[in-house]
């Protein structure tokens, strides 16, 4: 009897086990999008503006005027508790050397400057004005690979301005190079947000996938980290026929599988990753409290963003206090013991760029709005994350990006991974903090795409 009684139980355990298992592979269907929808001011009017305008940066005198009046008719700000760096939040003493250099030290013109090296454009876009970037190569004789550069917040395309020049300069041994498109995502940098609540990267990605279009590549690669890899992971996953080829700097699966797969790992640690890595999510008892301390930002954003964006849209030294603690972690996250916090890790002048930008065009609100779309607000976000993307794909991992996951875990949604490297140094903003790095592995990724669709023809 208690021979039958265990059967039944074996069986009934290894039918949940398969149904379980079934359930989490299930691929739902690929919901319907309107690929127009109109995210402008009003309804959409009878003839678009396709127009594509030339644009240049200007920090004009007023705004700078401004900002340097506001920095310098700050309030005291309260000084860190006795023997405290960075455990609390920026460390106020460091912030006041930074915001002395901004306002006496930091070259407003001459910085824009810099930026104008490039040419730089804008177009509507489903009623919104996208500004972005697009550099070409100078070759003759070289195969030129479109590429897409997406970044995620607090950036802009001036993430990208060191590897731009990277990826369109010929490199030895590659018979390609790139030409490259850099946008700034809708409501971020000196592109346009939106007044209607539900654009989440889904969305993003359809818009970005339109900007191609507007320039006439109906077929392109896509580099891109943070939030700009999440909308080209969408972007990967809706239209698989016309992304070549995807390369991020923040690969991540968020089918729920994978993270059933995060939590049985953790009972056998060396056995899920390669036990070099193994630390940079388990034991996952640290790597949450991890993301508990650095995660308070998240969680604001993602449901209450227009909230603390009252303070950092009123307050320069409030808006560099929030942005330099999360840019800094992310360079590096074992610094809090410092009074920088790891934002040395980055060029001052990067970070002070990120920064000016966001306050001249006023964006901080728009932006943080993105972590409340694509989290808590839609669930075809969900829906689209659990579809698997067939397109070639190349991971590369830096020792301090936020999150970590194991080849066989990208797998369950980059089904295609041709490539995944990963390094004991850098970190989230690898555009900054490591651009060269950066670079050299896209060019390499470039080859496993062109391998991927049997057209690599320097094979010596
Ligand atoms: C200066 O720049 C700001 C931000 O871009 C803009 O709102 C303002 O109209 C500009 N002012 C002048 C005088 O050009």
């Amino acid at each position: 009897m208690l021979k039958v009684l265990s059967s039944v139980v074996a069986v009934v355990a290894i039918g949940t086990g398969l149904v379980i298992t079934y359930l989490l592979h299930k691929v739902p269907e690929k919901p319907h999008f309107d690929l127009e929808k109109w995210w402008g001011i009003g309804s959409k009017p009878r003839e678009e503006d396709v127009a594509i305008r030339n644009f240049h940066i200007n920090f004009n005198d007023t705004i700078i005027q401004d900002l340097k009046q506001r920095i310098k008719n700050r309030r005291p700000l309260t000084k860190p508790l006795e023997g405290i760096q960075s455990e609390y939040g920026t460390n106020t003493v460091y912030l006041e050397t930074i915001l002395e250099y901004w306002t006496d030290k930091y070259d407003f013109k001459g910085r824009a400057t810099l930026l104008n090296r490039f040419p730089h454009y804008k177009t509507r876009i489903q009623g919104l004005d996208i500004h972005f970037i697009k550099m070409q190569p100078q070759t003759k004789d070289l195969k030129v690979l479109p590429l897409l550069m997406l970044h995620g917040w607090p950036s802009s395309s001036k993430e990208f301005d060191k590897v731009i020049t990277m990826l369109t300069t010929p490199k030895e041994g590659y018979d390609f190079v790139f030409e490259v498109v850099a946008a700034d995502l809708p409501g971020f940098g000196f592109s346009e947000g939106t007044n209607k609540p539900g654009l989440n990267p889904v969305q993003i990605g359809i818009i970005m996938r339109n900007l191609m279009r507007r320039l006439g590549y109906e077929k392109f690669y896509i580099q891109a980290g943070d939030w700009g890899s999440q909308c080209a992971t969408h972007m990967a996953t809706i239209f698989p026929n016309e992304v070549l080829g995807f390369h991020t700097n923040m690969p991540l699966s968020s089918r729920t599988i994978s993270t059933v797969k995060l939590l049985v790992g953790s009972l056998f640690p060396t056995l899920a990753v390669d036990p070099k890595y193994a630390d940079r999510i388990y034991p996952l008892k640290k790597f949450f409290s991890y993301i508990m301390r650095e995660s308070g930002y998240f969680h604001i954003q993602a449901t209450k963003p227009d909230t603390i964006g009252v303070a950092l849209t009123d307050s320069p030294s409030g808006l560099a206090s929030y942005v330099i603690e999360k840019m800094a972690i992310s360079s590096n996250r074992d610094q809090l013991n410092t009074p920088h916090g790891g934002i040395e890790n980055l060029n001052l002048d990067d970070v002070l760029d990120t920064i000016t930008i966001i306050w001249v065009n006023n964006c901080i609100v728009t932006s943080s709005r993105i972590y409340a779309e694509g989290t808590t607000k839609d669930p075809e976000v969900w829906t689209v994350h659990n579809i698997p993307s067939l397109v070639p794909t190349a991971a590369i991992n830096f020792k301090h990006e936020v999150l970590y996951q194991p080849d066989w875990i990208l797998r369950d949604k980059f089904q295609n991974l041709v490539r995944s490297t990963a390094l004991d140094i850098g970190g989230h903003f690898a555009g900054l903090q490591t651009p060269q790095m950066l670079a050299d592995d896209v060019f390499e990724s470039g080859v496993a795409f062109l391998k991927f669709h049997g057209v690599y023809s320097n094979e010596s």
